[in-house]
């Protein structure tokens, strides 16, 4: 089930977003702590009456993550007039221990979730807790706060070693227990909660409902159900989900693609073989960490020592680099024409290596320049190309047609948001005879590709590189094209 947490400030707020979500949703949450001033006793026991949905009741205080200040007494009293609604359950903590109002809210059917909360790790004895709790015919739940990607995967754990209870919620918060919240159902949890966005979330790493329902399906899969993902560190901007997922779904294909927060290459292999991942996409900065787990490597890998996408092939993980051919996919035919002879890369970083050995390896000739002249003489010596000093590209814009560029290249990160604005090779003058391509695609204009327009070049943009590695990717996941449309 997928839950609605609702932290809105009043009563009618939190309708509202009820309304506005209701189809996305199973089960919703009222956090009572969230509104503001007296709490409005007779609004809150009419809530359920009000949603065709199942109303989970919750007080949560400010230990736990919650907004209720006052004491325990007032929150008991407060408990004892709300459960007179017809909520189906009431959250309330391991540590409450109030017999009376126990006694009262299983009068008056509404079954207890008992929680517990770990803002700072995921505790030792989660599991044990957990069967505790079952053990007094109440539903156990353990929201606890993964610090690393082996903490997040001992959190999938809980589908063998609670997999007698029948019905517990167990979540992962924060960045790194984002896949515990979207793959809740292998975790063996009854549900999964999201927040509107823009509201405050219930607690930290909480997604919205469109995304739990229908980017990610949240509530369809199961071990059927193919994993793919993406890994890095950070990973949560990364648009990748939002390409993949909607492509399983134009084409039937039961299949999840999740962003996974990895600070350990190695936790994220053992974890992939337990839950049986098929693929995944690696971005920064793991394009070189995972190359030792790899058994099978193309070639384009082999050379740039970076890969970008991995699959699960009969036994062994093979690894990729559609970062190498989505660069070369907008520019093929010019290389392939003899179009393009003479490029200018600039940058000598990950991205540069890629562009420069696929360059290279269409025959071309290759100036490098780059702020820090070492790493370009470096990639140079690699590649069979030539650095240049950056005051050198003034030069270069002066000589005649012939020894110009054909190709100009943008690999470094300078022009990209927080720092659009800025221009890595302001020295140069476009004759307006160049393709530029700068690999930047926020913002699609670039400051860049701006003064090479204006000069006339024909401009390749970021985004292009981006969507045909992301659709060659899919193709290397499924084994099909990417639905167009
Ligand atoms: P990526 O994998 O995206 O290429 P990288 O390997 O860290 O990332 O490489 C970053 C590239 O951008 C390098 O060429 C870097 O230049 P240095 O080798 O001098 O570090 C370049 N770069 C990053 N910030 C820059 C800046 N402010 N000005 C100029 N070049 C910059």
């Amino acid at each position: 089930m997928i839950c609605l947490t609702l932290t809105e400030k009043d009563i009618e707020n939190n309708l509202l977003q009820y309304q506005k979500y209701k189809k996305l949703i199973d089960v919703v949450e009222l956090r009572v702590d969230m509104l503001e001033g007296a709490i409005p006793v007779d609004s809150v026991i009419r809530f359920p009456e009000l949603c065709e949905k199942p109303v989970i009741l919750t007080c949560r205080k400010v230990k736990d993550g919650g907004k209720f200040s006052q004491g325990e007494r007032s929150r008991f009293n407060l408990l004892r007039k709300l459960i007179k609604g017809k909520f189906s359950y009431i959250d309330i903590e391991e540590d409450m221990g109030r017999n009376e109002l126990e006694i009262c809210v299983k009068q008056n059917g509404i079954a207890i979730i008992r929680s517990f909360h770990d803002f700072y790790g995921v505790p030792g004895d989660l599991f044990k807790r957990m069967h505790k709790i079952s053990q007094q015919g109440e539903i156990p739940k353990a929201a606890v706060t993964p610090k690393s990607f082996a903490d997040m995967a001992r959190i999938f754990e809980g589908e063998k070693e609670l997999r007698d209870i029948d019905k517990k919620i167990l979540l992962g918060m924060g960045d790194y227990g984002v896949p515990t919240r979207i793959l809740y159902k292998l975790t063996g949890s009854l549900l999964s909660f999201c927040s509107a966005p823009g509201s405050s979330q219930g607690a930290p790493g909480q997604i919205t409902p469109e995304l739990m329902k229908n980017l990610y399906k949240a509530d369809t899969i199961s071990n059927e159900t193919a994993i793919y993902g993406i890994i890095g560190n950070p990973i949560m901007h990364t648009a990748s989900p939002a390409i993949h997922n909607p492509g399983f779904h134009k084409l039937e294909i039961n299949a999840v693609y999740v962003p996974f927060l990895v600070d350990s290459v190695r936790s994220f292999f053992l974890f992939s073989e337990k839950i049986g991942i098929k693929g995944f996409s690696v971005t920064v900065p793991h394009k070189q960490n995972v190359l030792p787990y790899l058994g099978i490597i193309s070639n384009e890998v082999k050379q740039i020592g970076s890969c970008n996408t991995v699959v699960k092939t009969k036994k062994l993980w093979k690894g990729i680099n559609t970062d190498y051919y989505g660069f070369l996919h907008p520019i093929q035919e010019d290389l392939e024409t003899g179009n393009i002879k003479k490029a200018l890369v600039i940058g000598a970083g990950g991205a540069a290596r890629s562009v420069v050995w696929a360059l290279r390896n269409y025959g071309c000739s290759v100036l490098i320049v780059n702020r820090t002249l070492d790493s370009a003489v470096k990639l140079a010596v690699k590649t069979g190309s030539s650095a240049i000093e950056k005051s050198e590209l003034a030069v270069i814009s002066m000589e005649d047609s012939q020894n110009r560029p054909d190709l100009v290249v943008q690999t470094t990160s300078v022009g990209m948001e927080p720092n659009a604005g800025k221009d890595p090779a302001e020295e140069y003058t476009f004759s307006g005879d160049e393709i530029v391509y700068d690999l930047v695609y926020k913002p699609r204009m670039t400051r860049l590709i701006n003064r090479a327009s204006q000069a006339g070049c024909r401009i390749v943009y970021g985004y292009e590189m981006l969507y045909a590695q992301g659709l060659l990717q899919f193709k290397t996941f499924t084994g099909k094209e990417y639905p167009q449309g």
